[in-house]
C-alpha cells in the first residue's frame, strides 16, 4: 500500500514536550496519546461502559445510514479524519452507492496501515489513498486515479471535540476548501459529543476500571521511552474535570508529591497537586455547532442524535463560493 507520509517526528514530540513543560500551568499535547500502545488503550476505552460516545455515535449511523448515503449519492470519494480501526467506514462504504475513493487521514502510521490494507483487500473497487498526518497539517489530498462526483469529508468520533472552538473553526474552514474537488457541492459529514449533565461526562473520562487512567500515563511513559525522559511514572495520577466556563472535559496528569522530572538536559519541578494538562474534549450544543460550520462555508443539510440526546451527527454541503 503506498501511503503520503507527512507525520510528526521524534523532533517535533520533544520540542513539543519541551514547551509545553516549560509553560504555566503545564501541558502537554494530546496528538501523541496515540502511539501503538496509546492506540490500543483507546480501543479499550471505546468498549467501557462509562465512555458512550463511541456505540452512540455508532448507533446513530446504524440507524440512519440508509438517509445518509442517499444525501451522499453515487461515485463518491469519502476522505476520512482520524480513520482509526475502520469499524464506522465499513458501515458507510458497504451501504454508499458505488464509493470511488476512500482517503484516510491518521497520525497512527501502523494503524493506518494495517486498516488500509485490510480495507482494500475487502473492496477492490474502491481506490484507497491513505495519507499519514497530524491534523493540523494544511495537506493537500492525492488526486486519485478514479473520477468522483464529489468529495465527503468524514469527521467522526468526536475528534473535532479536541480543538478549541476557535480553532475548531480553523478546521472546518480548511475542510471546506478540502471538499471542493469533484462535479457535485462538497458535502462534510460530522460527529461530535453533545453538552449534557456533568456527572455522565466525568464518569466517561474516570472510568472505573483506570483504562483512561493508563491512557493519559501512556504519556510520560513514551516521553521516558522514546525522548529519554526521566518521570517518575508511579508519582502521577490521572483525573478528569468538566470545565463548565471552556465548555470541555479536561484530562489532567497531577503530581502526588513535590518532585522533578527531566528531560533533555531540562529539569521541571512540580510541587505535589500541580498538574499537567493534557486533553480538552470539548462539548457542544447542536446549535452552536451549526454556526461554527456556517460561519467556516457550509450549510446543515440535516442533523441526526439519539433517544438520550448524548451524541450529535451532522450532514453539511459547502456553499457555493463567492
Ligand atoms: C478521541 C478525542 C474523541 O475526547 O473523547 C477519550 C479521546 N480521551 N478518553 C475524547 C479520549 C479520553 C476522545 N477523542
Amino acid at each position: 500500500m503506498k501511503i503520503l507520509d507527512l507525520a510528526p517526528n521524534t523532533g517535533d514530540f520533544l520540542a513539543e514536550a519541551l514547551a509545553g513543560l516549560r509553560a504555566s500551568p503545564a501541558t502537554l499535547p494530546c496528538k501523541y496519546f496515540y502511539d501503538a500502545e496509546g492506540a490500543a488503550l483507546f480501543e479499550q476505552i471505546c468498549e467501557l461502559p462509562e465512555y458512550y460516545p463511541t456505540r452512540t455515535e455508532l448507533t446513530i449511523l446504524r440507524s440512519n445510514l440508509a438517509e445518509i448515503a442517499a444525501l451522499i449519492g453515487p461515485h463518491a470519494r469519502i476522505v476520512e479524519y482520524g480513520s482509526g480501526a475502520g469499524e464506522k467506514i465499513r458501515m458507510l462504504l458497504d451501504t454508499l452507492e458505488q464509493p470511488a475513493v476512500y482517503t484516510p487521514i491518521d497520525i497512527s502510521r501502523e494503524q493506518l496501515l494495517n486498516s488500509a490494507d485490510l480495507l482494500q483487500q475487502d473492496y477492490p473497487q474502491i481506490e484507497v489513498l491513505p495519507v499519514c498526518a497530524d491534523y493540523v497539517t494544511e495537506l493537500t489530498l492525492p488526486v486519485p486515479a478514479t473520477s468522483f462526483s464529489r468529495s465527503v469529508v468524514f469527521f467522526p468520533g468526536s475528534t473535532i471535540g479536541n480543538f478549541t472552538p476557535s480553532d475548531a473553526r480553523a478546521f472546518l474552514q480548511r475542510f471546506y476548501r478540502l471538499c471542493q474537488q469533484g462535479q457535485q457541492p462538497g458535502l462534510l459529514l460530522l460527529g461530535y459529543d453533545l453538552k449534557k449533565d456533568p456527572a455522565t461526562l466525568e464518569a466517561a473520562y474516570n472510568d472505573s476500571q483506570g483504562v483512561t487512567a493508563e491512557f493519559n500515563l501512556n504519556l510520560l511513559r513514551r516521553i521516558n521511552q522514546e525522548l529519554d525522559g526521566e518521570f517518575d511514572i508511579s508519582q502521577w495520577r490521572h483525573e478528569a474535570r468538566w470545565n463548565e466556563n471552556s465548555g470541555a472535559v479536561e484530562m489532567h496528569l497531577i503530581s502526588l508529591q513535590q518532585q522533578q522530572a527531566k528531560l533533555n538536559g531540562d529539569t521541571f519541578h512540580f510541587t505535589a497537586g500541580e498538574t499537567i494538562h493534557t486533553e480538552n474534549s470539548f462539548k457542544y450544543h447542536a446549535s452552536d455547532m451549526q454556526k461554527l460550520a456556517a460561519d467556516a462555508g457550509f450549510n446543515l443539510v440535516k442533523g441526526w442524535t439519539d433517544s438520550a440526546q448524548h451524541f450529535q451527527v451532522q450532514l453539511f454541503e459547502a456553499k457555493a463560493q463567492s
